[in-house]
């Protein structure tokens, strides 16, 4: 199989470069403790590090050259050097893109791009070789790192592309160059840095700029924004809309759906064709996450039926709803684990996962969560605004950290009030000593609220893990 990139090609792709040793590349990295042998490390400057610190380390672990833009004293390796090292990685994004005859997916949205991304691998992987993002790369480093990794022979390519502020998506929709681009919906996320919903919507729609000939804009038909984001798809010359969602009006439509803890049992109308279908991941907004995917399979002209089959292999990762089972006290505690990020639309999501998980006999739902993050002003009446969705989600103790989850508490039924701590180091102990066998627990909250300290004190408080 032909390398990644050849020194050559870099020496091509890269202004300015001076490279001073032949050499091929397998990978590209820019973070040196995750450097494989035979990788192409970045130097580059972030906010408290610089990269070019790094270079020795990433030479000594195997990469293949490094790429700087000031001297490096003792690197023991190749070195490219170039004028700007984060201009280089984008050059080499770009040359990786042109190269490729990938058909080519982006993946943007409030929620759900990172499962929808994950999604689009499993389903196109089984048909012809496909690239995607890793985890959540969708920033001015993960775009172009992820571009930069597309193998030549790929068939297929699924890029995510994410912001906090505006003008972040434009120029790296520029970089993806997709032909079909999907927003999953659009909600009041970062809305602290955006101001308001509509600015978000508009922000999103930049995915649409800069697109291959022909471009497909795949929307979510139930947003109140569709029409908003269709105008913008066709500001940017896209040559077709493709909607998805249970409206009646959906290109591709949910029918019907039959929710289990283990996943779901779909019934879509895509483009008019029946397709059933089932789903390892659980939740409903994991459905209509697969319903986006297989939207986004039509347009790339994949095949549909075979796309539906490798959903069934499709699973939540861990933090984002992956369901443990933890031995405990003589029995099993079952645990939903979405650690990992929290804003009012996906903290909605879990509560609707929550209350259709039905304890054993004896067992109780208990729910912690923790601040959602970057909400600006409105970030109290966010908070307070769950009050219904807690209720409903069947919780018999609700614990609470963070200071914004105080106006939260206070709507809190008092039966279902257990605790509100100001952070999530001051909660966790009285959070595993509340757990009894047979309780099912969720937790959640932004990174910022460190959830994974609850978690910590969850799996510490077990015997352990079930299935691992
Ligand atoms: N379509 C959706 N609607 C609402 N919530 C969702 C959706 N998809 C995923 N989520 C929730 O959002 C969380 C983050 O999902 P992820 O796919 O990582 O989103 P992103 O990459 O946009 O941050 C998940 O844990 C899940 O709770
Ligand atoms: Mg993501």
């Amino acid at each position: 199989m032909s390398p990644l990139w050849t020194s050559d090609e870099v020496a091509q792709a890269l202004t300015g470069a001076r490279i001073a040793a032949a050499f091929v590349a397998d990978g590209v990295t820019f973070d040196s403790r995750a450097v494989a042998k035979g990788d192409l490390f970045f130097a580059l400057k972030g906010e408290t590090s610089d990269g070019h610190d790094f270079v020795a380390d990433a030479l000594k672990r195997g990469a293949a050259a490094a790429v700087v833009s000031r001297n490096v004293e003792g690197a023991g390796g190749t070195l490219i050097r170039v004028p700007d090292t984060m201009k280089a990685l984008v050059e080499l994004g770009r040359a990786g893109r042109r190269r490729s005859s990938a058909r080519i997916a982006s993946v943007t949205g409030s929620v759900g791009k990172t499962s929808t991304k994950d999604a689009l691998r499993a389903v196109l992987s089984a048909q012809a070789p496909t690239s995607a993002s890793a985890a959540s790369y969708n920033n001015h480093v993960g775009v172009p790192i992820s571009l930069a990794r597309l193998p030549r022979q790929a068939r297929y390519g699924v890029f995510e592309i994410g912001m906090n502020h505006p003008g972040e998506i434009e120029p790296l929709a520029r970089q993806v160059e997709a032909h079909v681009g999907v927003i999953t919906n659009v909600g009041p996320v970062h809305i602290g840095h955006m101001g308001s919903e509509e600015a978000i919507a508009d922000e999103k729609a930049c995915l649409f700029a800069g697109m291959a000939p022909g471009a497909v804009a795949v929307l979510n038909r139930d947003n109140r924004h569709f029409d908003r984001l269709a105008a913008h798809a066709r500001r940017f010359g896209v040559a077709r809309i493709v909607s998805f969602g249970r409206s009646e009006l959906a290109d591709a439509r949910l029918l019907s759906c039959s929710l289990q803890d283990s996943g779901s049992d779909v019934a879509a109308l895509i483009h008019g064709r029946r397709i059933e279908y089932r789903l390892g991941a659980a939740g409903e907004h994991w459905v209509l996450n697969s319903v986006a995917a297989l939207a986004v399979v039509e347009a790339l002209g994949a095949d549909l039926t075979q796309a539906a089959a490798a959903l069934a292999t499709v699973s939540a990762s861990p933090g984002r709803g992956a369901r443990r089972v933890l031995k405990f006290g003589g029995g099993t505690v079952e645990f939903l684990d979405e650690s990992y990020n929290a804003n009012p639309v996906s903290v909605r999501a879990m509560l609707a996962v929550l209350a259709r998980t039905t304890p054993v006999a004896g067992g109780r739902r208990l729910l912690v969560l923790g601040d959602m993050r970057e909400l600006g002003e409105g970030a109290d009446a966010y908070h307070a605004g769950l009050a219904d969705a807690v209720a409903s989600s069947g919780a018999a103790q609700v614990f609470l950290c963070g200071p914004h989850m105080q106006a939260l508490w206070r709507k809190l039924a008092p039966a279902q009030r257990a605790a509100h701590r100001p952070d999530s180091a001051a909660l966790a102990g009285e959070v595993a000593a509340a757990l009894r066998a047979g309780d099912v627990i969720a937790v959640k909250g932004s990174l910022g609220s460190k959830m994974k300290a609850v978690v910590d004190a969850i799996v510490a408080a077990s015997d352990g893990e079930v299935g691992r």
